[in-house]
């Protein structure tokens, strides 16, 4: 970070204040508010539409031209060259590991997989019905109690011991959150298997009978955890970071990110927009859709669409896109709900409403598509997401937690009543 300018605050009444500018390696410049406060002024920016909340090393989004970098290399490599924990890695370290640096990587994950037998009994507290998500939350912050030997956030050992084990036990905590809505027996993690296939075969194996698991869906479960791995100072991440900023320890700040994914703004989009799918049924109602979704004064999106920064194609839904059709191809599966997706994505390219606002499809616009092929059920999309972003959520903390830093703590433009009297119950109308 280099100053390279300064800006010059001018307000009526007052003396101009010098506020430095700084300039990253990509991206705009920003400029340091940080000093307003000792003047007696906040910036006011709702939805951190213009705020830099922190400097990060780990990845750059161009949204104007759908550019999104790890470390800085490019998502369709690394989706398309890298397996995801070669991701993990790079997020977690800055660079790709030579061949001895995975091996040892890999194999630590590996020896982390299985979880505190424990903490099946939680499950158990669960109705059988409970959304997965809600699960999640709960079992994923309970780790602090069973882990609690690496929860010094102090000691950089301690920080990297409960980055493998949240990247090794997720898979398992999530696999046993389906396995418990279906009532079916938990499965232990097989560590001859890779991390995907080893998610795959804890959600649909059973102790009934051996499950081979098939290599186009295991190839396809790891790009969708590559593209969902990690992505800058998004809602989930700004929770994990600002939940990191009390000095709360790593289980507590990586649930409260699942929390905040859990919304369907964020990381429930995926799993709304089956609903949707499903909803419009065919490709005969996808007009009418479309006009409800224009409607001012209907309040329905189209999911999948649209993005905070992307004003552009999000680079994940090119890929997701193409990995969709080489999955149904390869398996042989023609789903309607592609064709009525690929129709509606059309259209709305098309169409002005959504050209003007600079609308496009999002990664979560596909993905569904293809864990529907893969045969996760949809209550477990957003689990998925969890899943695989635990590595961004865990890099954007271990760097904010390795580094000075304060606790996050916003303020406001008060718009409430000023100070008056106490009114007595009595007097009270
Ligand atoms: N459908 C219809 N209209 C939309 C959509 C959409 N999906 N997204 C934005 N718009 C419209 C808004 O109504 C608004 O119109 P207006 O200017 O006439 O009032 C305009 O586009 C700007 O939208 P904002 O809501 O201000 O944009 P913002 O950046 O705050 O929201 C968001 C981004 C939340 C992602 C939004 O586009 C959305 O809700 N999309 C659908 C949900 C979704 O797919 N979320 C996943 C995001 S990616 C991720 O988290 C992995």
């Amino acid at each position: 970070m280099s100053q390279q300018k300064k800006a010059i605050l001018t307000i009526e009444g007052r003396e101009p204040i010098e506020l430095p500018i700084y300039a990253g390696t990509l991206g705009p410049d920003v400029v340091d508010v940080s000093s307003l406060t000792a003047k007696g002024l906040f910036t006011y920016d709702p939805g951190f539409m213009s705020t830099a909340a922190t400097k990060s090393d780990i990845t750059f989004i161009d949204g104007d031209n759908g550019v999104l970098l790890h470390r800085g290399y490019a998502i369709a490599d690394l989706a398309e060259k890298s397996d995801y924990l070669e991701v993990c890695y790079l997020l977690l370290n800055g660079e790709l590991p030579n061949a001895e640096q995975k091996e040892k990587f890999v194999n630590m994950v590996r020896r982390h997989t299985m979880v505190h037998e424990q903490l099946q009994f939680f499950y158990r507290g669960f109705r059988r019905d409970a959304h997965p998500m809600a699960i999640m939350c709960g079992v994923v912050g309970a780790l602090s109690a069973f882990y609690h030997d690496s929860t010094d956030i102090n000691d950089p050992h301690s920080r990297e011991v409960s980055a493998f084990r949240l990247i090794a036990k997720m898979p398992t905590i999530a696999a046993m959150s389906y396995k418990y809505s279906v009532g079916q027996p938990f499965q232990y993690p097989d560590n001859t298997l890779g991390y995907s296939e080893n998610f795959l075969k804890m959600m649909f194996g059973t102790p009934c009978e051996p499950y081979v698991v098939n290599p186009v869906l295991a190839k396809a479960m790891d790009r969708i955890f590559i593209l969902h791995a990690d992505h800058e100072q998004n809602a989930s991440t700004s929770t994990v970071r600002l939940a990191g900023s009390t000095g709360a320890n790593p289980f507590a700040c990586i649930a409260s990110g699942i929390a905040a994914l859990w919304g369907p703004s964020h990381g429930g989009a995926n799993e709304a927009v089956l609903k949707m799918l499903d909803e419009i049924g065919d490709v005969k109602n996808l007009d009418a859709f479309v006009k409800r979704v224009k409607d001012k004064n209907d309040s329905t999106k189209l999911m999948g669409f649209g993005h905070r920064v992307y004003k552009n194609f999000d680079p994940r839904a090119k890929v997701m896109k193409q990995t969709c059709h080489e999955v149904l191809n390869t398996l042989g599966i023609h789903d309607p709900q592609l064709e009525l997706a690929m129709a509606l994505e059309e259209i709305a390219l098309k169409d002005e409403y959504f050209v003007a606002r600079k609308l496009y499809p999002n990664v979560d616009f596909y993905s569904g598509i293809i864990l529907k092929a893969i045969g996760i059920p949809t209550s477990m999309f957003t689990v998925i997401f969890a899943l695989s972003r635990t590595v961004g959520w865990i890099a954007h903390w271990n760097e904010m937690i390795g580094s000075p830093y304060k606790i996050g703590r916003p303020r406001q433009l008060y718009t409430g009543a000023t100070e008056r009297n106490y009114v007595a119950m009595s007097e009270r109308k």
